[in-house]
């Protein structure tokens, strides 16, 4: 089995995220979706909540599932056994980040390999925190989230975000 963790706050879950996750579900047996903590980030949606709105969205991918853990990646990877973690980059700027973050997990866990999907061009510009600021404008988010979600976000955006 080849098993690949896609972590990340995904708060809320973006196309540009469901790019990558359509594309590692066609090359891996299969993928686990793993909401995680950024302690840099204070999110707008719970664990449980970010997890439910991913549910919703990768329902038609048989071997895709979704957990959530508040511990260290390289530690969660290591409870699921061979498995690679999976990113995307979008820009130099991700680089960076990314890779002393793929770093540091092989450190913690020298078994542990990150493998990075390049974004398709037209998510380069998208970012979770992108739709939270339109969100908070009130604009159409189609274009940037799955449809479903979008009464989720509406919803929290009126209850404060
Ligand atoms: O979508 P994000 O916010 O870029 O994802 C970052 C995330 C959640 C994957 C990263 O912060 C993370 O791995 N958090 C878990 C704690 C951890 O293992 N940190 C890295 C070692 S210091």
């Amino acid at each position: 089995m080849k098993v690949a963790i896609y972590p990340g706050s995904f708060d809320p879950i973006t196309l540009g995220h469901m790019n990558i996750i359509r594309r590692a579900a066609s090359v891996f047996d299969a993928v686990v979706i793993c909401v995680m903590v950024n302690s840099s980030k204070h999110p707008m949606f719970s664990a449980p909540e970010r997890v439910e709105l991913i549910k919703k969205v990768v329902e038609d991918l048989p071997n895709v599932e979704v957990e959530q853990s508040s511990g260290l990646l390289a530690e969660y990877a290591r409870s699921k056994g061979k498995c690679v973690i999976i990113k995307g980059l979008r820009a130099m700027s991700d680089f960076e980040k990314e890779f002393q973050m793929a770093m540091i997990n092989k450190k913690l866990n020298p078994l542990l390999d990150t493998m990075f999907l390049s974004s398709d061009s037209e998510y380069m510009y998208l970012s979770s925190s992108v739709v939270r600021e339109l969100a908070r404008y009130g604009r159409d988010l189609r274009e940037f989230v799955p449809e479903i979600i979008i009464p989720y976000i509406e919803r929290k955006m009126k209850n404060g975000g």
